[in-house]
């Protein structure tokens, strides 16, 4: 298959920003990196790590407003942590918009922002890209860029337990389907 998404390029770049779009092209280089390491199709990694934060508006009236319109189901989870409502967004965009086809790219635009139980490396690849990728500053990044690099069910148990400790220490509402990512990596990493 062959993606060209240089002619989306300033569609999107328009559509979530300048800043947005510069870390989405970090993510993208740090998925082919990713990709090249464990053996996964390099040229899907492009393309799922550059269309990761397609549907990104900032603006969250407007986001919803564009899921409405696109027919995506706001589901309850949805409501309550509208952070995640992009990644689904943006993997019917994908679809719609750009062409894409391939269900494991789907999946890692979907997957990205919550993870979820069983992912394939793909999704482990684009999760973990988003979570290292070189502007990012946290304590616990360099472990995981380390384990990324290493072992995926490793760096995934990492990254999922640290976001979860965020969420809780900031009382926000976590999303069951990252509770069930974050036991399922525990116990294959142990
Ligand atoms: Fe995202
Ligand atoms: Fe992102």
């Amino acid at each position: 298959m062959n993606y060209n998404l240089k002619k989306y390029e300033s569609e999107i770049r328009k559509r979530i920003g300048e800043k947005r779009f510069l870390h989405t092209i970090r993510v993208r280089d740090t998925s082919i990196e990713l990709a090249k390491i464990y053996h996964v199709d390099v040229e899907k990694a492009e393309v799922a790590g550059f269309l990761h934060d397609c549907a990104k508006i900032k603006d969250k009236g407007c986001l919803i407003k564009k899921a409405k319109e696109n027919g995506l189901l706001l589901t309850r989870e949805m409501q309550k942590a509208p952070q995640i409502i992009h990644s689904y967004l943006g993997a019917l965009f994908a679809n719609k918009f750009y062409g894409i086809e391939d269900e494991d790219i789907l999946n890692a635009i979907a997957y990205h922002t919550t993870g979820r139980a069983n992912m394939s490396d793909l999704e482990k690849i684009i999760f973990l890209a988003d979570y290292i990728e070189p502007m990012r500053n946290f304590d616990g990044v360099e472990k995981a860029r380390e384990l990324a690099k290493k072992d995926l069910d490793a760096a995934m148990y990492f990254a999922l337990n640290n976001t979860l400790k965020f969420l809780v220490e900031r009382d926000r509402y976590i999303v069951p389907m990252t509770v069930l990512a974050r036991n399922f990596y525990k116990e294959i990493d142990t």
